[in-house]
C-alpha cells in the first residue's frame, strides 16, 4: 500500500523544522516583550463561527464536514474568529486592553501554488478593548518590528475601511452592498465597483495613494460627507502617529477579503514571493465581538503568513542557526549500560546535545558521523576505559584525545564546549 500526500500540506524536514522552531520563538520572544500572552484555541471550530462575518472567500474554501453526532465542524481557516468567540465566553473580565497571540495551522480549500498552500501556519495577534488610533499604531508597530527582528526588507500598506463604509453610506450604498464592493475591491475589479456604486468620488478615492500627502485630495473628495471625514481624521491620526517610526504607503484603493474589518487595515508585502507576497494582513474589527454575543470589544490585530515568512527569509538569506550534536558517546563492546549512564549524566548537567551511538557502527565511521553531524567532541567508553575508570574524549575539531575519569567528564567537557 502507499499513500500521496493531501494536496496543499507540506512534511518537514528535521532541518525545515528547526527552522520553523528558531522562527516562532524568535516572533514570540519579540510579541512577549511588548506584552502578548499565548493562547491556544481548537484547530476545529463549529462552521458557523466562519459563516458568520468573515466573508464569502472564507466561506467558499472551507473545510467543513459533519462529525458523528452531525454536528457541522469546519477545520479553522484563521484564528481572529475563535479568539472572538473565546473572549465573549471566558476572557471578557480579564483587564483590558488584553494583548493576545497565536500560532498554528489554519486550513482553506484554495488551489494551491507556490506560497499558498491547504494547510498553511499563521502567529496572530490580537488587542482586545482599545479603540484608539494609538492602539492601531501599536498593532502596525508590532507587525513592523518583527520584520525587523529578522532583518527584513518589507513594504506597508495602510488603509481604512471605515472610510470607504461611510462613504458609500453617505453615497446611498445599502450595508449589505458596502460588503460586496469591498469584496469586489479585494479582488481588484474595480470596473465592477465603479458601476455598481455610480459615483466619481468614489472612485477618485479608490484611486488614491502615496505618502502622508494625499490626506490633502482625500479630504478635498469627501468634502461635505461629514462621517466620511469623521473616520478620515480617524486615520490621519493613525498615520500621524506612525510618521516619524515607520515607512508606509497609503492606499484607498487597498480592500481586505475578511468581512469584519470595521476600520484601519494593513498588509506587509515582501519583494520576490511572486504572486503571493503578502506577509501578513490585518485590520480593525470592533463589531465581531459583540455579534458573537459578547460585550461591546473594540479590537485590533494581524496574522503573519507564516510560511511566507519562512519563504522571505529564505530568499534573502537569513541564517538560520542550526542546532547540532556537541557530544557523542561511543560504546565500543559489552559497554552499553556504562555508556547510557555516562550519556544521562552529560545530560543532567550539560546544556548541550549529547547523543549515543546504538547501532555498532564501529569507531571510525561513528567518528565520521560525529564530525558531519557537527560534534566538537567524542566520548569513547571501551572494556580498557572501564577497567581503567575513565573515558577517552576525542576533539573532533583538532584531532586530539586524553583520558578523563567519568566522575571528571561532566566538568572537563563544560568548560570546553
Ligand atoms: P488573512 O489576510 O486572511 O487575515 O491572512 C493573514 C495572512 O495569512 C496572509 O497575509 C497570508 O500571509 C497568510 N495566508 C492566508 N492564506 C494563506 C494560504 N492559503 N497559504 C499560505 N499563507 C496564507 C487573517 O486571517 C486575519 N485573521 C488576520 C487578522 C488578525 N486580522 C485581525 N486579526
Amino acid at each position: 500500500m502507499s499513500f500521496t500526500r493531501p494536496r496543499g500540506t507540506r512534511d518537514f524536514t528535521p532541518v525545515e523544522a528547526g527552522c520553523r522552531r528558531q522562527v516562532f520563538e524568535g516572533l514570540q520572544s519579540v510579541l512577549e516583550a511588548s506584552g502578548y500572552s499565548e493562547i491556544q484555541t481548537p484547530l476545529f471550530e463549529e462552521t458557523g463561527l466562519f459563516l458568520a462575518k468573515s466573508g464569502v472567500e472564507i466561506a467558499d474554501s472551507l473545510y467543513a464536514f459533519q462529525d458523528k453526532g452531525g454536528r457541522d465542524i469546519c477545520l479553522r481557516p484563521e484564528g481572529t474568529a475563535s479568539v472572538a468567540r473565546f473572549y465573549s465566553q471566558q476572557l471578557r473580565t480579564l483587564p483590558k486592553p488584553l494583548r493576545l497571540f497565536y500560532h498554528g495551522a489554519m486550513f482553506r480549500y484554495e488551489r494551491p501554488q507556490k506560497n499558498r498552500y491547504r494547510e498553511f501556519y499563521q502567529t496572530g495577534v490580537e488587542l482586545l478593548g482599545a479603540a484608539c488610533p494609538l492602539a492601531d499604531a501599536e498593532v502596525v508597530l508590532l507587525a513592523s518590528r518583527c520584520m525587523k527582528s529578522f532583518g527584513l526588507n518589507y513594504s506597508l500598506r495602510l488603509n481604512h475601511l471605515g472610510v470607504l463604509r461611510r462613504m458609500l453610506v453617505e453615497l446611498g450604498v445599502s450595508d449589505d452592498e458596502c460588503g460586496i464592493i469591498i469584496s469586489l475591491m479585494d479582488r481588484g475589479l474595480m470596473e465592477e465597483v465603479g458601476e455598481k456604486v455610480g459615483d466619481e468620488r468614489f472612485m477618485e478615492l479608490a484611486g488614491l495613494s502615496g505618502g502622508f500627502d494625499v490626506f490633502a485630495d482625500a479630504q478635498r473628495i469627501v468634502d461635505g460627507l461629514e462621517k466620511t471625514r469623521f473616520e478620515l481624521d480617524n486615520f490621519k491620526e493613525l498615520c500621524i502617529l506612525l510618521n516619524d517610526t515607520v515607512d508606509y504607503t497609503v492606499d484607498f484603493g487597498a480592500a481586505r477579503g475578511l468581512d469584519y474589518y470595521t476600520g484601519m487595515v494593513f498588509d506587509v508585502k515582501v519583494d520576490g514571493l511572486g504572486a503571493q507576497d503578502q506577509i501578513a494582513g490585518g485590520g480593525r474589527y470592533d463589531n465581531l465581538i459583540s455579534s458573537f454575543g459578547g460585550p461591546d470589544t473594540p479590537a485590533v490585530g494581524f496574522a503573519f503568513g507564516f510560511d511566507r515568512l519562512l519563504s522571505a527569509l529564505e530568499q534573502q538569506e537569513y541564517e538560520f542557526k542550526a542546532r547540532s550534536v556537541d557530544v557523542v558517546v561511543i560504546p565500543l563492546g559489552g559497554v552499553s549500560a556504562k555508556a547510557i549512564k555516562v550519556a544521562e549524566e552529560l545530560r543532567d548537567n550539560l546544556d548541550a546535545c549529547i547523543v549515543l551511538e546504538l547501532i555498532g557502527k564501529g569507531v571510525g565511521k561513528t567518528l565520521s558521523f560525529a564530525a558531519d553531524s557537527g560534534a566538537r567532541y567524542a566520548v569513547i567508553i571501551g572494556e580498557k576505559e572501564l577497567e581503567a575508570g575513565e573515558a577517552t574524549v576525542k576533539d573532533l575539531a583538532e584531532e586530539k584525545q586524553v583520558s578523563v575519569g567519568f566522575g571528571a567528564l561532566a566538568e572537563y567537557l563544560g568548560e570546553r564546549l
